[in-house]
């Protein structure tokens, strides 16, 4: 038998209120993509932080290549060949790709200045296996957030690590792009490096890992061979439950029209969309990378320019400038980067809940600590937000909780037209569906979603309709029952655009 790359033998790390790990032992092989699942809180990241070097374990140990070692600091655990793909980008968005790739070790000229030639060259070399068309000297704040993940792969993958943590790598990523991310992790297995991949996403976890461990409230449950498992025994593990139907029914009644967008067009951006949404229904858009899917929704909130054409809501004409004057009109928008968009990372979580809608609890007259606490409350239960109490700091939930707070913040707003760029990004199964069962919940009420998904089968499980986008264009619209992955893929690729103007 080989023997392992990496050995985590019962590992505890705790933090103020939350026991997060214990006594987790955990192995990882040459050439194996070991997959870390759990829900939310898990303590998937906690994990990855402590082979990583960011924190060191309350006991336990952990061995390369049989040798035990002690990692004090992220660059020690580099030193030893661990490269860590965080969930959190780490990017620095004033800085070019390039530098953004290799920090503090870019190639040097006898002298020691930088060879901005042999940067530039080795970092296109690296970003090739995924096509993006994107040049080494752009600055990555001008990146969308597909390329920006890519970025960050891109960056772990140069320090030619022999073991490889990527915590949630695809979560922004669409189908194609993660077919690259996964045609890059087999060539790195053949050349015998060890992967550590974390994701919510079981299909993925399915086609790309070699075994998976399950860890519920910080404790592991066990390791399968994946060829050994089913992902309803993956589920089960996780939430410690059965989770059967996983889309709500579809829209019973579909009602009066609540927005129209006619022939919006924004130069080298988007040009002659046209839609509509109705109350009681829910639209997704397809679409791959550089489809311009989350240019539009903002565009609809008035945070990106329209030049032209026309948006109504319930028939009137509206010009809408600002997200708060969409907001003021019934729209609410919830944009895909969400940490960096509203939450306040250092306050409690009840009051992130509240926040944005002090003009409703003010005006119920109910602006009370008390009351805040309650409707949070609520939220945690349904959404099964792991946090010791609603008094707790947003800032030290797991990645997936936050993500689940700033939907809470969202939804406490009771907007009639909901407009949502990935819904479900980073949360687990059991969020999954409670998400997918509260927004069609809200459309029985009269509400309508119009929604970004990068997962094939979320679009077609939650929508009644589908828009499909190609390079800033609606290049197709089915109904959700006649959609499959696969021409949801052809019609995103363009392929019915490119055949088209082929016959002409
Ligand atoms: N710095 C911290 N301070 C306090 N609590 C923390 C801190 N970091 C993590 N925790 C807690 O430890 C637990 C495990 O968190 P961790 O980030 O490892 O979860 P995860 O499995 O990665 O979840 P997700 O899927 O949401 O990313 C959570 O309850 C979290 O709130
Ligand atoms: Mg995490």
């Amino acid at each position: 038998m080989t023997a392992p790359l990496l050995e985590v033998i019962g590992v505890y790390k705790s933090f103020p209120g939350t026991q997060a790990l214990r006594d987790v032992s955990f192995e990882l092989l040459p050439g194996e993509v070991h997959a870390l699942m759990g829900e939310n809180g898990a303590g998937k990241s906690t994990l990855m932080h402590i082979i990583s070097g960011v924190y060191l374990p309350d006991a336990g140990e952990i061995r390369i290549e049989g040798h035990p070692v002690v990692l004090r600091g992220p660059r020690q655990a580099q030193d030893m060949g661990i490269g860590m793909v965080f969930q959190e980008l780490s990017l620095a968005p004033g800085l070019s790709i390039a530098e953004n790739v290799f920090p503090n070790r870019a190639p040097t000229r006898l002298g020691g200045a930088i060879a901005w030639g042999e940067l530039y060259r080795r970092t296109r070399d690296l970003l090739s296996p995924f096509e993006i068309n994107i040049a080494p000297q752009t600055l990555v704040r001008d990146l969308s957030v597909t390329a920006r993940q890519i970025v960050e792969i891109v960056k772990a993958l140069s320090l030619n690590a022999r073991i490889l943590l990527l915590d949630e790598p695809t979560s922004a990523l669409p189908p194609n792009e993660v077919e690259r991310l996964f045609d890059v992790i087999r060539r790195l297995k053949a050349r015998g490096i060890g992967i550590v991949y974390i994701s919510h996403r079981i299909p993925e976890v399915m086609n790309i890992a070699d075994r998976v461990t399950v860890l519920r409230d910080g404790q592991k449950v066990a390791t399968h061979d994946i060829a050994a498992v089913t992902p309803d025994r993956i589920i089960e593990e996780m939430v410690g439950r059965k989770i059967t139907d996983l889309y709500p029914e579809r829209a019973a009644e579909i009602g009066a029209e609540l927005l129209r967008a006619e022939g919006l067009g924004r130069e080298n951006v988007f040009s002659d969309i046209s839609f509509s949404l109705r109350r009681g229904e829910i639209v997704g858009i397809a679409g791959l990378m550089g489809a311009r899917r989350s240019d539009l929704l903002r565009a609809l909130v008035g945070v990106g320019r329209i030049d032209t054409g026309r948006i109504f809501i319930e028939g009137k004409p509206v010009r809408i400038t600002s997200p708060e004057q969409a907001f003021g009109m019934g729209m609410a928008y919830l944009p895909e980067e969400r940490k960096t968009d509203g939450l306040f990372l250092k306050m409690p979580l009840r009051q992130n809940v509240s926040v944005t809608s002090l003009r409703d609890f003010a005006r119920m007259g109910l602006m009370s600590a008390r009351k805040e606490a309650a409707v949070t409350r609520t939220f945690v239960n349904r959404l099964r937000i792991r946090t010791p109490d609603v008094e707790q700091i947003v800032g030290r939930l797991s990645g997936g909780n936050q993500q689940k707070v700033m939907f809470s913040k969202w939804l406490v707003r009771q907007s009639r037209i909901l407009i949502i760029d990935e819904p479900t990004k980073g949360v687990d199964v059991g969020a999954k569906v409670e998400i997918h069962t509260l927004l069609r919940e809200l459309t029985r009420q009269g509400a309508g979603v119009l929604f970004v998904s990068s997962e094939f089968p979320e679009i077609i499980g939650l929508a009644d309709r589908i828009l499909i986008m190609y390079e800033g264009r609606i290049v197709g619209e089915i109904p959700a029952e006649q959609a499959t992955e696969q021409s949801l893929m052809l019609l995103s690729s363009g392929y019915q655009v490119e055949t088209q103007s082929a016959g002409v």
